[in-house]
């Protein structure tokens, strides 16, 4: 089968605005410098045909005026010179053929002017001059002239066929430049995560790329007020279930006083169990909502530590009550810029899985480090690690998604949205959550936040969180295992 180059080529540029424009700004290029060429060529060629009639007849006329003697031969001059360049001048007979000095036969009836004329092998130019004792004849021959001419011709064609490569390399290098504010508006969309949905800026950008990009931003408000009314919609739905749950809950409590069959109040008791459960999903779904908003406007410089030992001192009698041995390993955190609420709520959902999904006897520990990264930044880093059954690796990203529970839907206790909200308060903050399990068996959660640059003028927000626990230190400095 015959490949057929012009539809493999269409297909070729097709695929990209830069391989179009290079593939027309070549087929431009090559066609006008072509076409400039040949033409130049032959402007050239003409030219020192006409430069050699003029020759031809200059000659004549000096014969003419200084009565030169006939049947003679201009020899060129030089070693080097080419003979067959000679000229031959002669007096034309009235009648008869004529032989010039080198053999050349001329009809003796030539009219006055130029002539093209075959005689034996060559061909001869001969330009004839009226006289009044004999018309002057004078002949060069043609090939001689010819390759003056094309010598001519392609002292103009070459540098334009030159020029052309070079002119599409520059033309290569000149679409790559100018389409660099595409590529610079590619990045500028990929670097984006899923949060970000403010407008992308018009004024960086070409004017023939703010069309597109305003196209681009009016969706992206689109789908930021989409997904804002749809926040708004199930904050107000799990507000609204707010106050007939807690009206059933006192309900229940008030029944609870009251004296029931055993049988009556064991059913008390399983309803009393669904209306928690029930309350802490409405509880994560409103919390949910509220981190969905962005980041919070309160950020500011806090010391990690401080929110870590709330978080431990709040879920200490979970611990306790499900027998694990919770303690805080190291805490050397530099401070960081967070929204204390929203960290305490990361991490509280965080130790909350470690602790109910790790079996009982087990053990959870917090740890607090500052980590330098080779740029110079430095990344404070909190772990939670339990000995629990840890998440199988594919599992892993599913883990985050709203209502996804993996093989924990039988168990009772849970809604599924921890770690979805957890997400969400790291993207606020500019965090990342990494999970891992680890080697010696159950999973470590890892929050990751740039650390706050030192400067000694803007020291460490305290928080309004208890800094007196009696179980931890509270300088923040690293100390010892707190809890055994
Ligand atoms: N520390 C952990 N160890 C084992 N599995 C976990 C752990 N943390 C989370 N998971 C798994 O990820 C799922 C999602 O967690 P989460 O979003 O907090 O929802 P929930 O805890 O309400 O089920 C859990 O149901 C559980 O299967
Ligand atoms: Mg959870």
């Amino acid at each position: 089968m015959r490949l057929n180059p012009i539809p493999l080529l269409r297909h070729w540029a097709a695929q990209s605005l830069r391989r179009r424009l290079w593939l027309w700004m070549t087929i431009i290029v090559a066609v006008a410098g072509l076409s400039t060429g040949a033409v130049s060529y032959i402007f050239g060629y003409q030219e020192a045909n006409e430069l050699q009639d003029a020759q031809l007849r200059q000659i004549a006329s000096l014969v003419h005026r200084y009565g030169l003697k006939p049947s003679s031969v201009i020899e060129p001059h030089g070693a080097d010179a080419d003979r067959d360049a000679r000229f031959i001048i002669e007096r034309l007979r009235t009648s008869g053929t004529h032989t010039l000095a080198n053999g050349l036969a001329l009809p003796s009836k030539l009219t006055p002017g130029m002539h093209t004329i075959e005689a034996g092998a060559h061909s001869w130019r001969v330009f004839v001059r009226q006289d009044s004792s004999g018309d002057i004849a004078v002949a060069q021959r043609t090939s001689v002239r010819n390759e003056a001419a094309v010598d001519s011709g392609l002292r103009t064609l070459v540098p334009m066929l030159t020029l052309v490569p070079l002119l599409v390399l520059l033309v290569s290098w000149v679409v790559r430049r100018a389409l660099r504010p595409v590529r610079r508006l590619a990045s500028l969309v990929d670097a984006r995560d899923d949060h970000r949905l403010d407008p992308l800026p018009l004024d960086e950008v070409p004017l023939e790329l703010r069309p597109f990009l305003a196209s681009i931003n009016s969706l992206l408000a689109r789908v930021a007020s989409m997904l804002e009314r749809e926040r708004r919609f199930v904050a107000d739905a799990a507000h609204e279930l707010r106050t007939p749950i807690a009206a059933l809950t006192l309900q229940a409590e008030n029944l609870d006083h009251t004296a029931l069959p055993t049988a009556t109040r064991s059913r008390l008791h399983n309803l009393q169990q669904g209306l928690t459960r029930t309350r802490a999903v409405v509880e994560q779904l409103l919390s949910l909502a509220r981190v969905q908003t962005g980041p919070a406007s309160t950020q500011q410089r806090i010391d990690p530590a401080q929110v870590v030992r709330h978080v431990l001192e709040d879920l200490m009698p979970l611990a306790e009550q499900r027998r694990i041995d919770l303690g805080l390993e190291r805490q050397d955190g530099a401070p960081i810029l967070a929204d204390s609420t929203q960290l305490y709520t990361l991490l509280r959902n965080g130790l909350d899985n470690a602790l109910r999904y790790t079996p009982e006897g087990g053990r959870v520990d917090l740890a607090l480090s500052t980590e330098s990264a080779r740029d110079g930044r430095s990344w404070v880093h909190i772990d939670i690690a339990d000995t629990g059954p840890g998440i199988a690796a594919q599992d892993m990203d599913r883990a985050f998604q709203p209502f996804e529970r993996l093989d924990r839907a039988a168990e009772t206790t849970g809604s599924g949205l921890g770690l979805a909200i957890m997400r969400n308060i790291a993207q606020n903050l500019g965090g990342q959550i990494t999970l891992d399990n680890r080697p010696e068996g159950g999973l470590r959660l890892r929050y990751s936040q740039l650390a706050q640059p030192s400067t000694a003028t803007a020291p460490a927000v305290t928080q309004g969180t208890p800094s007196s626990h009696p179980l931890t230190q509270d300088n923040g400095r690293p100390g010892p295992r707190t809890v055994e």
